[in-house]
């Protein structure tokens, strides 16, 4: 089958279309059949093994010390199902789903095993499946931060980098709670998050949201910028920091900071599951999520694909494409949003 593979770290050219073998299917897995990915901020890290300070070590255990442990990236698909091991019995072959691929990666291939437990959901009727992708990355990753702060109707939630892939899905799962949201992001996008469901957009380019007197329930930083010592002052009594992205001494520190300050601070995204995954497909088709798409390559334009992602500037999620049956513009930027196809 045609993947897309990469046998050493570094930059957008070091992943290459090859031929490489079709994944065999475990008792408990799920063989898809890919229709779409998404080139996503795990795919970057992992490709240019670019992690925050001091998390080298622990990244490399899972991608590799010396060279790619894992050389098909793609840490979602939406899909087919083609083939499924003897203990499945949620899916069977023809069904249209979701998954996360998850630290396995390999969605970037036509061909693609979805692991047993790994987070597996139908597709949402209402979407392509090149916008139903687009829930897996950012949208399980904020379902599974935002859960542990259980955001309550009336909740002042932030969300720093609201236009990334889990900012933008952040800002809408906290608007689905009946939060008063912030969305922190440049003015460029301000349009793309207030249409999410922010309430109030801060430009981080003109103003820094840090220096402002506002408090707020929950604080989601997409970011990497607001380590706990930086926001602390801006936390309610019991409210709580949820680090998305931190290096090693947020990660470390952040247990005895929710220990000694009654404040939640976590950098543990938890166990995205099955569940969950339906929870954001059903939100889906009721059209209280919307995919939020950018740009659209083929797979043969891979390495385009992951030069776009390491600007570091993609609203919401990069797809590619693994099946030419939808025509969609290659390079162009699109903002989606719809959750029709
Ligand atoms: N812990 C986990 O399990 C987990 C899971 C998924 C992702 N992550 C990490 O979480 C981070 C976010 O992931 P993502 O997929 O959302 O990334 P992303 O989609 O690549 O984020 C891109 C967005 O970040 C915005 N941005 C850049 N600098 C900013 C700043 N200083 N302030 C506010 N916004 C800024 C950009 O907007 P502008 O163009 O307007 O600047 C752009 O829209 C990544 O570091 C990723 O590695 C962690």
């Amino acid at each position: 089958m045609r993947a897309a593979v990469y046998r050493r770290f570094g930059g957008p050219d070091t992943v290459r279309v090859d031929q490489v073998p079709r994944p065999t299917v475990g008792t408990d897995d799920v063989l898809i059949r890919v229709h779409a990915s998404t080139v996503s901020a795990a795919d970057h890290r992992a490709r240019s093994r670019e992690v925050p300070r001091g998390l080298g070590l622990l990244a490399a255990m899972g991608i590799g010390l010396f060279r790619p442990k894992r050389p098909v990236l793609g840490f979602d698909v939406a899909g087919v199902v083609e083939a499924v091991g003897a203990n499945v019995t949620a899916f069977g072959q023809g069904d249209e789903v979701i998954a996360m691929t998850g630290a396995y990666f390999g969605g970037h291939a036509e061909y693609a095993r979805v692991p047993g437990g790994a987070a597996i959901a139908h597709k949402p009727r209402n979407m392509s499946f090149e916008n139903a992708v687009t829930l897996v990355f950012g949208g399980l990753t904020a379902r599974c931060f935002l859960q542990q702060a259980h955001p309550a109707p009336g909740a002042a939630v932030l969300v720093n980098g609201a236009s990334g892939a889990v900012g933008t899905a952040a800002v809408q799962l906290a608007a689905y709670a009946g939060a008063h949201v912030t969305g922190v992001c440049s003015g460029g996008n301000r349009e793309l998050v207030t249409s999410l469901g922010a309430d109030r957009v801060i430009d981080y380019t003109t103003e820094d949201f840090t220096a402002g007197p506002a408090s707020y329930d929950v604080i989601v930083d997409c970011v990497g910028n607001d380590p706990f010592e930086r926001v602390r002052h801006l936390l309610k009594p019991g409210g709580a920091l949820l680090l998305v992205i931190t290096d090693l001494p947020g990660l470390l520190l952040a247990p005895l900071r929710s220990r000694r300050t009654g404040h939640l601070v976590t950098a543990d995204v938890g166990r995205p599951t099955a569940e969950d995954l339906a929870f954001l497909v059903d939100l889906a088709e009721a059209g209280s999520f919307q995919a939020v798409r950018d740009r659209t390559y083929d797979l043969a334009d891979v390495a385009e694909a992951h030069r776009y992602v390491d600007t570091g500037r993609k609203r919401g999620n990069v797809v590619l494409r693994l099946t030419d049956e939808e025509p969609a513009p290659k390079s162009t930027a699109q903002q989606t949003g719809e959750a029709s196809s």
